[in-house]
């Protein structure tokens, strides 16, 4: 679709899309094409990022999932690695206020209070000052993994029925999802990824059951305002079954 059609796609209200979860890849690939360090195309990443947040609630979405740090990302070189959570630190740092302002409100999912104490009181900071805003739930994955997710969602389970608290005949798709760090949240809509690949690596795996994927050749750093429309109309002609027929 052209940018002009793409601007007069159908909005996330009208099309059903309530939460777009979205797997950003390519960071590294462009700034290969630019013959830049890695690290120049995970800062585009973040002006990606920015875009993206910006345009979502134009376009009726609720809640918008960034898959920002994998629980498998700590296998990168360790200097990657601390780039990547330097970035996390300057955004949350600086976008915190205009988040607030543009009535976003910013939650994590993801084992992330196993980051760097600094960091997680700055996170958890973020949380409370933005809890209360209803324009759009920006949900960021950090050291975030659907087996991690699920096999603590177990032990939880496991724990209370040990306890006695919980019967084991009692444990259904309901009390699972609400010890899931999505509790509460509606299931992703639709599960976008860039760069190309076809890959889940892991994310929202319970979550996407019934979840639409798009994929696009796009890399993250040039996924702008157009791109995201573009992944919203074409969710619009997809007709969801739910097992159903
Ligand atoms: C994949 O690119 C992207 C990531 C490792 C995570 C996404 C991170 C950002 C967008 C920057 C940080 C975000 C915030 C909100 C501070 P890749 O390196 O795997 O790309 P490649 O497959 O082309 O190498």
């Amino acid at each position: 679709m052209t940018a002009t059609a793409a601007s007069t796609a159908t909005g996330g209200a009208a099309s059903g899309l309530r939460h777009l979860a979205i797997i950003m890849d390519g960071n590294g690939r462009w700034a290969k094409a630019h013959r830049l360090p890695r690290i120049a195309g995970h800062r585009a990443g973040v002006e990606a990022v920015r875009r993206v947040v910006e345009a979502a609630p134009e376009l009726g979405i609720e809640v918008l999932t960034l898959y920002a740090f994998s629980s498998e990302n700590w296998k990168r070189p360790a200097d990657e690695v601390a780039d990547l959570m330097g970035l996390l630190r300057h955004y949350i740092q600086s976008e915190i206020n205009a988040l607030h302002k543009n009535g976003v409100r910013l939650d994590f999912i993801g084992d992330y209070r196993a980051l760097k104490p600094d960091l997680v009181k700055l996170l958890e900071k973020a949380r409370l000052q933005t809890a209360d805003n209803r324009r759009l739930t920006l949900i960021m994955a950090l050291n975030y993994g659907g087996q991690d997710e699920l096999t603590r969602a177990a032990r939880s389970l496991a724990r209370d029925v040990a306890t006695g608290s919980l019967d084991p005949e009692a444990i259904s798709v309901e009390t699972v999802s609400a010890r899931l760090d999505t509790a509460g949240l509606p299931p992703p809509d639709l599960v976008l990824r860039t760069s190309g690949e076809m890959r889940l690596s892991n994310f929202l795996l319970w979550q996407s059951a019934y979840a639409e994927f798009v994929a696009t050749d796009t890399l993250w750093p040039d996924f702008d305002a157009a791109s995201l429309a573009d992944a919203v109309a074409e969710f619009a002609t997809r007709e969801r079954r739910f097992g159903g027929r």
